[in-house]
């Protein structure tokens, strides 16, 4: 499959059945609460209105992953969840996924990219910012555990 997105070292390609052990292992590694399941991820991965993607390097098969949701008439794709593995943070994996998020968007005419954000999420609010993200929006006890959510859009024309 072409990969959606190339940068020096970080390649982006859409997820497949063979990457769900690693995709279900970096959600446990990562999430506390609204957690997805294997079976969830299965169906994501089938799904015409989901996205799921995954970021590699050279020899390092499996980075981090971009959840994407897409809406029949919406014109606004939702990233449901982003994550780079522990190791690899700081080093450009979280950005090459929201740029292929974003392409994907646009390849499907999404006008707009929306995404939720623990509003103490201090490095994903400072990344989401720094890619052109605006805040439009704030929900309290949004999370399972009760914790509050920013929402934030960027334009994809
Ligand atoms: C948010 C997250 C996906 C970012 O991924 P990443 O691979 O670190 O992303 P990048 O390397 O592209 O950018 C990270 C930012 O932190 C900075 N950074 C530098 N060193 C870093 C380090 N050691 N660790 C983390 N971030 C670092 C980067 O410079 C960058 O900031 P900038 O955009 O101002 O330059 C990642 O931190 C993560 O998986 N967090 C846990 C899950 C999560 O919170 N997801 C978001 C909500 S669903």
């Amino acid at each position: 499959m072409q990969p959606l997105h190339t940068t020096a070292a970080v390649r982006v390609r859409r997820a497949e059945i063979s990457d769900l052990d690693d995709l279900v292992a970096l959600e446990d590694r990562t999430f506390d609460s609204d957690r997805m399941s294997r079976d969830q991820y299965r169906r994501h991965l089938d799904s015409d209105s989901a996205l799921v993607l995954v970021a590699s390097a050279n020899h390092r098969n499996f980075l981090g992953t971009a959840v994407l949701f897409f809406r029949k008439g919406s014109g606004v794709v939702r990233l449901y969840s982003i994550a780079s593995q522990p190791e690899a943070r700081g080093k450009g994996v979280g950005t090459a996924l929201i740029d292929a998020s974003e392409l994907a968007g646009r390849q499907r005419r999404c006008r707009a990219l929306r995404l939720e954000v623990r509003t103490d999420n201090v490095v994903a609010i400072k990344l989401y910012e720094h890619l052109g993200y605006r805040r439009i929006g704030s929900y309290a006890h949004y999370y399972q555990d009760g914790a509050d959510a920013w929402r934030y859009e960027k334009a994809l024309a």
